[in-house]
């Protein structure tokens, strides 16, 4: 069965099944509590262990919400409370867990700790964050943008700021659904170079820009995240240099009136975005948090081929 683990590996087809489903899910829960069960239950026979090596709000919610709601059963790890805090190896971590469980989503540092693990799982797995990818937080936020401005294909999405983790994952996903993406950072924190040649390799114009004033003029989408992510430590002087990086209303009002905004979240507000922009009604970050537990659910169900 397989895993989800890049937005760039994964057939363009595939990724559109898993947002046309969460879309229909999405609107058989509208209205309903939060326990409302899926028709169905889709994964009454399934355990999902969610493993966790850095913090997280969003992603621990959102997956054992899902699980839930299709009638499987969960279980959050976090490093701290198991053994691999003592040194236990990924290998047997792995080879262990998929004796327990049917899924394993795993949130970790290094893309060689995910790899090493999927190595060495027998049962499907998601990455739920690394240093380098945040692929489900992409799948939720192109299906956020796709309900408040149509079809993504063709359309300008501006990134501003870091080109980190959640900047890697955007890159890969312009090349998958055909959307043109610019960078708008300081020089040292360009993205990853091997995310922007796949975006370009699979059609999608990817530019690399200084001036965010002049940057936001035709976008659709407009995209921060922190300054400093989990796995990073910034100096004095990067910080400083993306203090004129800041997601404003002074430089919104040089972008479209309907342009979207969003952030992955957790926000440091008045450092990259402000207060103003984030709670402001070009702002779509609730929305993107919401749809996380609704693309989840259709990834889920895709890796175990019940989709
Ligand atoms: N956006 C996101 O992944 O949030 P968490 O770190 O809270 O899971
Ligand atoms: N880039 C951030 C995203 C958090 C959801 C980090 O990796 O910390």
């Amino acid at each position: 069965m397989p895993d989800f683990l890049e937005i760039s590996e994964i057939a363009a087809k595939d990724l559109r099944l898993i947002l046309e489903n969460a879309k229909k899910a999405k609107l058989a829960q509208a209205g309903q509590p939060k326990g409302y069960m899926d028709a169905g239950l889709p994964l009454h026979d399934t355990v999902v262990a969610l493993i966790f090596e850095k913090h997280s709000t969003r992603t621990r919610l959102s997956f054992d919400v899902g699980v839930r709601q299709m009638g499987g059963q969960s279980i959050v790890l976090s490093t701290a409370d198991m053994h691999r805090s003592r040194g236990e190896t990924i290998k047997d971590t792995a080879l262990m867990l998929s004796r327990y469980v049917d899924l394993i989503m795993i949130r970790t540092f290094a893309d060689e700790i995910l790899r090493e693990f999927v190595a060495h799982s027998t049962v499907p797995v998601i990455n739920g964050l690394t240093d380098y990818s945040h692929p489900c937080q992409i799948m939720a936020d192109v299906m956020t943008f796709e309900e408040k401005a149509g079809p993504i294909n063709g359309k300008k999405v501006v990134w501003i700021g870091n080109g980190n983790n959640v900047c890697t994952s955007f890159l890969h996903a312009a090349g998958q659904f055909g959307f043109n993406f610019a960078f708008c950072g300081p020089k040292g924190l360009d993205p990853d170079k091997n995310a922007v040649a796949f975006a370009k390799a699979q059609g999608s114009e990817v530019t690399i820009k200084r001036d965010p004033f002049s940057a936001v003029v035709d976008a659709d989408l407009i995209v921060t995240d922190a300054w400093v992510s989990m796995h990073e430590d910034a100096g004095e002087e990067t910080l400083k240099q993306l203090h004129s990086f800041q997601v404003n209303s002074q430089l919104l009002s040089r972008a479209k009136d309907n342009v979207i905004f969003m952030h992955c979240l957790p926000a440091h507000r008045e450092e990259e975005v402000t207060s103003e922009v984030l709670d402001g009604p070009n702002s779509v970050v609730l929305d993107e948090a919401e749809n996380r537990l609704h693309v989840q659910k259709s990834i889920m169900k895709w890796c175990l081929r019940k989709l």
